[in-house]
């Protein structure tokens, strides 16, 4: 966040960078920090030549913390132009700690200081060269080394009137891999520089201009002056600039924002911004109009996609990785849930769990009760909260009850958490709502990291709730010997699942024509057993929810008592047919349905020949650990249920009969 001539309080300053970190909290963090200008005087270009730099692990609450202790930070002083940093980290390289955390520098007098996002993939290379120059390292991070070469090219420059602009494009010159990256020096007091390849990065201009939206981008083309640079006419004074990853953490601020596009470097110099572009082609003209935002908050997190639900449909690689991101490490096969850390022993010394949920959650629970049987070798329950309280359930102190809500406030769940706590039971939450009455009231649990789940239809939850479930059922084992090489075959299924999800959304054009198929049915039934039963439940309850066609997922077990009646030539059937433990019995399955003239749409492992060629329609899905397969075959059904109520006409966003926290019985 950059002011120039608009008078803010280094308190105000803080805010706006706090602010903005906390917006983009949704996606998750283990550490945060911030550089700002170090003196506290009347001249602003002296205060610009110091840079004072704080960062802590953990949450922005605990930056804000650490600001406030700080003696020499003299908060209400006013700056008249002023260029502050902030960076909220989740650790790739390197441990969560100060040190790690953004922003970095290039030496111990802060000459220059980074933030990053992204990953810099020849940063080995690149370090041992600096080290080789006599740059000292602090951290463990690939970021580190891109404040070290930009003080390395400073203090190399051919002429001492390099401007910052200049030296910034020398540095990305050298960069492999992804970045967004923000610099900040004592040398370019009042200057700031951004830059991006493969990562985001947008501005955010405030001004008192006079015009109206529309009339700016033509005022921005007048000042367009050279053929690779333009400039934001500023013929006020007063301006302020924002960089960020998102538009979300500018917004409250300003709704007139920038796009940059990759080798764009975006330069602020005494008020005015000037947008270079690195490897211009010809023709290639860096007009960056400043669009005007429109939009809620909402909309704007909304991305490309045509609704929330699709947006998370394809956030979950990323998702399931946040959920298990400092929790699972791959490489020793160990398993750490900070927030079950004080309870665990007891955990393991229970006579049973229940797991209680409504909805999508207890299709979670449902989903792993097997492997949490496995590796916990405890009798497990998985309840409707609503059935269970109905029931007058009998709990008992020795039980451990887990509460499985996205939102965290639904009412059943809630009120039979404390149905339970008056019981004595131990009580663990597993929610994406941090603060919410279940985190709140339970006596621990596992936060899934998800970021926010705006879709009413629940998707992403699901699976970070699966994937939250298999690393308690992991930690329970951990220390069990006979249990080792399973643990490490589902630890490993874990570390490729991300990409496995990548494949599996790729399938989405080829969904997206199977549901132009079934579009105009009444009805669509859905059959698995094992490990997919709680597929055909949650792929039956996305169709149901928002495309209002009637489906039911089926047991398969369970056809020849009874459901088996429905089938004949003309009923939509899908099978979800998995080489696992059920696998024989999955094909006796689709045997009786053929037997009866239907004609199965089958998910299948894409290794699976045989099944594939007996089967006229396949959605081929890779092969995963079979406690893991689930993740993998319910997002077909997700993207169809999506696909299919476009089709139908539905707004996914706004559903009749649903809401996103039902937080009444
Ligand atoms: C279905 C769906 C609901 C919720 C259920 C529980 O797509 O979203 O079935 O799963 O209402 O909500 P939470 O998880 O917030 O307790």
């Amino acid at each position: 966040y950059l002011n120039y001539h608009v008078p803010r309080t280094r308190r105000e300053i803080l805010e706006i960078l706090l602010k903005g970190l906390r917006r983009l909290e949704y996606r998750g963090y283990d550490s945060a920090g911030v550089g700002i200008d170090g003196g506290n005087g009347k001249d602003w270009e002296a205060n610009a030549k110091s840079i004072q730099l704080i960062k802590q692990r953990g949450k922005v609450k605990v930056l804000d913390e650490e600001i406030n202790k700080q003696q020499d930070i003299d908060l209400d002083v006013e700056f008249d132009v002023h260029l502050g940093i902030a960076h909220t980290r989740w650790a790739t390289h390197g441990e969560p700690s100060p040190v790690n955390s953004h922003p970095h520098r290039s030496d111990k007098n802060n000459e220059f200081i980074v933030i990053h996002n992204g990953i810099i993939t020849n940063y080995k290379d690149l370090r041992k060269f600096l080290e080789s120059k006599g740059y000292e390292f602090e951290s463990e991070t690939d970021t580190e080394t891109i404040a070290k070469l930009v003080k390395y090219m400073y203090d190399n420059r051919e002429n001492d009137d390099i401007n910052f602009a200049t030296l910034v494009e020398r540095v990305t010159q050298q960069l492999e891999g992804a970045f967004a990256l923000v610099f900040k020096s004592v040398h370019y007091p009042g200057e700031a520089v951004g830059t991006r390849r493969g990562s985001p990065l947008l501005m955010g201009v405030r001004s008192d201009h006079k015009l109206s939206a529309d009339q700016i981008p033509v005022l921005y083309h007048m000042f367009f002056f050279s053929s690779d640079t333009c400039l934001f006419p500023v013929d006020e004074k007063a301006v302020e600039y924002y960089f960020a990853s998102d538009a979300s953490a500018v917004i409250e601020h300003t709704n007139r924002v920038i796009f940059l596009e990759d080798d764009d470097v975006a330069a602020v110099m005494e008020g005015r911004l000037s947008i270079h572009r690195i490897k211009r082609r010809a023709g290639d003209y860096p007009a960056r109009a400043i669009q005007t935002l429109q939009m809620e908050l909402q909309q704007i997190m909304k991305g490309n996609y045509s609704s929330f639900m699709q947006k998370e449909i394809f956030e979950q690689p990323e998702s399931v990785v946040n959920t298990m991101r400092g929790r699972v490490n791959f490489d020793n096969n160990t398993v750490t849930l900070g927030g079950l850390k004080d309870h665990i022993k007891e955990i393991q010394r229970c006579r049973r769990l229940i797991v209680i949920a409504c909805g999508t959650s207890y299709h979670a629970g449902v989903a792993t009760r097997q492997v949490l049987e496995e590796l916990t070798e405890l009798p497990v329950m998985v309840e409707l909260a609503s059935d269970f309280l109905d029931r007058n359930t009998p709990v008992f102190r020795d039980d451990v009850c887990f509460f499985i809500s996205q939102s965290g406030e639904t009412a059943d769940s809630l009120m039979a958490l404390r149905y339970c706590k008056k019981r004595g039971a131990l009580t663990v939450g597993i929610t994406n709502t941090v603060g919410s009455s279940i985190s709140r009231e339970t006596d621990c649990g596992v936060h899934i990291n998800a970021g926010p789940e705006i879709g009413v239809a629940s998707t992403k939850a699901y699976t970070s709730q699966f994937v939250a479930l298999i690393m308690f059922a992991l930690l329970m084992c951990d220390d069990r010997i006979s249990i080792q090489p399973r643990r490490r075959e589902i630890i490993q299924g874990l570390r490729v699942l991300p990409d496995l999800i990548k494949e599996v959304l790729s399938l989405d054009d080829e969904i997206q024509k199977l549901a132009t198929e079934l579009y105009q049915q009444k009805s669509v039934l859905i059959m698995g057993r094992g490990y997919h039963y709680a597929t055909c439940l949650e792929g039956a309850l996305k169709i149901k929810e928002i495309t209002y066609m009637h489906s039911e997922g089926i047991l398969a077990g369970e056809l020849k008592h009874g459901p088996l009646a429905l089938v004949d030539k003309l009923m939509p059937v899908i099978m979800i047919i998995m080489r696992d433990h059920t696998y024989t019995k999955c094909q006796n399955a689709l045997q009786q349905v053929v037997a009866r003239q239907g004609r199965p749409i089958l998910i299948c492992d894409r290794d699976d020949h045989e099944t594939i060629k007996n089967s006229s329609r396949t959605i081929k899905v890779p092969h995963c650990v079979d406690c893991l397969q689930g993740i993998l075959s319910v997002i077909p059904l997700q993207l169809l249920s999506f696909h299919l109520a476009v089709l139908r006409g539905y707004d996914v966003f706004f559903y009749k009969n649903v809401v996103k926290a039902v937080s009444v019985v």
